[in-house]
């Protein structure tokens, strides 16, 4: 996979030379480029900021240098390599507080492409005009991180990249562990631990230690659900509850669900 960064803070985007990116990096899994904006500037004080029309407070990106540096990008798309999902042209995710959830599910779909641009917005964002013209060459996604503020879309870069980099194949060594991962499933990963099996008067859950696979594996699915009605109660709206088996079913009562037309619904009483 090839992928392009452009940024007015080009190292801020140091962390992915870094750990497993920078592994997958070095032995030429992801051709990961990081580009500074203001080479695409014309004028001596490269200025790649300017007023907003209609006032306001806050700067808005200049929508030249973008062009010059996403065109620039675009040229730079793997030769040959397979079309992916997005109509063949490379995918320009624009980090927004205003775009779409950055999600595990995105991530997959992500992972797919050959060809992924990241233009990090500073300020107060990047002139609209940009996105729309974008839109003849990329396949244009304004992405969230989630819902509050950053200063910059760096930082929800080096989450994304990591995010979506990890699941190339041969990035992560053993693949299993990217299978029972929180959010694999639609659900939070259980709890997890080491040796020692009694640590300051703590001890690991028994059945950890029982040899008993089957059982290990239905106590860490309870744990699943227990955690995720626990922390995120959302994600379960979304669960399919019609297969599962009557062990997990009493599960779900126990903490208050109750499975019906193959969806958990709360009991209001729980
Ligand atoms: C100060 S923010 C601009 C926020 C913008 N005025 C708004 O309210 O939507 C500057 C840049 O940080 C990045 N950013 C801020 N919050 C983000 C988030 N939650 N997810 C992704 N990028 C974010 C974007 O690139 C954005 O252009």
């Amino acid at each position: 996979m090839r992928i392009d960064v452009v940024s007015i803070f080009p190292e801020y985007l140091a962390p992915l030379e870094l750990s497993l990116i920078g592994k997958a990096r070095q032995d030429g899994l992801l051709d990961l480029q990081v580009h500074d904006l203001r080479a695409f500037t014309t004028d001596r004080h490269r200025t790649v900021d300017d007023t907003p029309y209609g006032g306001g407070a806050g700067m808005v990106m200049k929508p030249e240098p973008w062009a010059q540096a996403l065109t620039a990008v675009a040229a730079a798309r793997p030769v040959g390599a397979a079309v992916p999902g997005s109509a063949g042209k490379p995918v320009l995710i624009v980090p927004s507080p205003a775009g779409e959830r950055f999600t595990q599910a995105i991530a997959h779909e992500l992972a797919e492409e050959d060809h992924l641009v990241f233009a990090c917005g500073r300020y107060e964002g990047i002139d609209e005009r940009v996105l729309e013209w974008a839109a003849d060459h990329f396949t244009v996604r304004p992405m969230s991180l989630g819902d509050y503020v950053l200063n910059g879309g760096e930082v929800a870069v080096l989450a994304m990249v990591e995010a979506v980099g990890r699941l190339l194949p041969g990035v992560v060594g053993n693949p299993e562990s990217l299978v029972e991962e929180s959010h694999s499933d639609g659900l939070l990963e259980y709890p997890v631990y080491t040796k020692p099996s009694s640590w300051r008067d703590r001890d690991v859950p028994a059945v950890l230690l029982s040899g008993n696979h089957g059982k290990i594996a239905q106590w860490r699915r309870h744990e699943q659900y227990r955690r995720t009605a626990e922390r995120r109660p959302d994600l379960l709206d979304e669960f399919d509850a019609g297969a599962l088996p009557r062990a997990d079913r009493t599960a779900f009562a126990d903490l208050g669900y109750d499975v019906v037309d193959g969806h958990l619904l709360r009991r209001p009483d729980a």
